[in-house]
């Protein structure tokens, strides 16, 4: 036997079973058991994935244990600091960091791009104005697949690139767009003289006319402060390895269904509360604890095997430690507090519930910590944002993630359809 194999045995037979051991460059290695079945008439059983990798992959790294986030070999504290949206995208699709004249190019190309189509602003005007924002995103980027069919056959690394960019620039617009028609407003179109992070926060803001200005209810001209923040927030939510939602970008991409079609899966799965939806339970939560004097009764509720509530923005599958996209928030948190006049009460429960729970034995032993989600929603409700925008702000910063993990799974030569088995217990 070499020491780079692991052997199975079969004790009800005695039969041994050896497969190669993969070492990648960071973390755990991973058994190479493709061929489990073939060889034993078995199936390997692992509801959730919780011990399967799906992938061999290059973007980003976690270790749950440490609270380390990587993406393309750089941690995350010192990107979410030092760069910004736009860099954290070409590193991510490109594989590293860009020229300040690759920026540039990227950055024009972006504003170009933000445009919708307009048959699709007249088919989003069709959806009810009650529908929230993430219906209209996922059924809006699945239209997209129509509007620009000829992303389905990509050939050359340019098409890669177009499809990519289009797709990123224009997320925002569909998203200011779904927030304007949920609030029986007329769109506001995007202002090629503005940012990618400051559009978004103006096509949400301005009135009719583009016109910004300070006034009673509160729409202001936007301040450099608040575009950094959004463009932090943007860059935490980049890219998470493989996630539920990204698990589904990559099955989809694995039929050869168009890419905009996958990435409208992803928002699908992204809704969830179990997932990126959580963001915005986490706010409603805080609400209906309503005062630091609640917080035990709800700890305890948490802790209760009896009762389903949970504490949203708690607990990870991979993180162990405290998620370090949350430590980086709630600095940002400490440092917008007067500048935004954050949501002190909502913020004093949110720390009750932390110290509470990092120091409660339910939540210790079963490693649960705060999760990306338990803070941004306090940052987002101080930038004006109303919670149903929360889950797509959260797809406005993963869509670059999901489609640089679509582009590296249609490269990878071991790449085949995704079509798990199961463990038959029926009549
Ligand atoms: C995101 O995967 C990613 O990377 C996702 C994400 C990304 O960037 O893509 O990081 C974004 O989705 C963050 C997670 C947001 N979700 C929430 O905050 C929802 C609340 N959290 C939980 O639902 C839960 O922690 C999950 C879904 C996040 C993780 O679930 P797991 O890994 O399947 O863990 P589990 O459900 O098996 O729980 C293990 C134990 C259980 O107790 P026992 O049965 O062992 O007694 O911990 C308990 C759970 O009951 N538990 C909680 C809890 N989370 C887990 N108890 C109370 N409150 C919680 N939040």
């Amino acid at each position: 036997m070499s020491d780079k194999t692991m052997t199975l045995i079969d004790n009800r037979t005695g039969e041994k079973y050896e497969y190669p051991i993969l070492e990648g460059t960071r973390g755990p290695a991973a058994v190479d058991m493709r061929s489990f079945y073939k060889d034993s008439g078995m199936f390997s059983y692992d509801p959730g994935f919780t011990s399967t990798a799906s992938c061999k992959s290059e973007i980003t790294f976690i270790n749950g244990e440490k609270g380390e986030l990587r993406y393309r070999g750089l941690p995350i504290e010192e990107l979410a600091t030092g760069h910004s949206y736009l860099e954290v995208c070409h590193l991510l699709l490109e594989g590293e960091l860009p020229t300040e004249e690759q920026l540039q190019n990227l950055d024009l190309e972006l504003r170009h791009r933000a445009f919708l189509p307009e048959g699709l602003v007249r088919l989003s005007q069709t959806i009810p104005d009650d529908a929230h924002p993430m219906s209209v995103m996922s059924a809006g980027v699945t239209a997209l697949s129509a509007f620009y069919y000829e992303h389905l056959k990509l050939e050359t690394p340019e098409d890669y690139r177009e499809m990519a960019h289009r797709i990123i620039a224009k997320m925002p617009t569909l998203a200011a767009f779904a927030y304007r028609h949920s609030i029986g407003a007329t769109y506001i179109y995007p202002d090629i003289d503005r940012s990618f992070t400051e559009n978004f926060l103006y096509m949400l803001r301005a009135y009719p006319g583009g016109k910004m200005h300070r006034d009673p209810d509160g729409h202001r001209e936007i301040k450099p402060i608040e575009v950094e923040a959004l463009d932090t927030i943007f860059t935490l939510h980049a890219d998470h390895e493989q996630n539920a939602s990204t698990t589904v970008v990559r099955s989809v991409a694995s039929t050869g269904a168009h890419p905009y079609v996958a990435i409208s899966s992803g928002i699908s799965a992204l809704w969830g509360r179990a997932h990126g939806g959580a963001n915005e339970s986490v706010i409603e939560q805080l609400r209906m604890i309503g005062s630091v004097e609640n917080v035990d009764k709800y700890i305890a509720r948490a802790k209760d095997p009896n009762d389903p509530f949970r504490l949203m923005g708690f607990g990870h599958r991979v993180y162990k430690n405290f998620d370090p996209r949350a430590r980086i928030l709630k600095k940002l948190q400490d440092q917008l507090r007067d500048e935004l006049n954050l949501d002190t009460e909502l913020m004093r429960i949110a720390q009750r519930i932390e110290e509470i729970a990092l120091s409660d034995e339910y939540f210790i032993q079963r490693k649960l910590y705060p999760n990306i989600d338990f803070y941004s929603g306090i940052i987002l409700t101080a930038l004006g944002l109303p919670r149903s925008m929360f889950t797509p702000i959260f797809v406005i910063g993963r869509t670059v993630g999901w489609i640089a993990q679509w582009i590296e799974f249609k490269k990878d030569k071991e790449s085949k359809i995704a079509r798990p088995r199961q463990l038959y217990v029926g009549k």
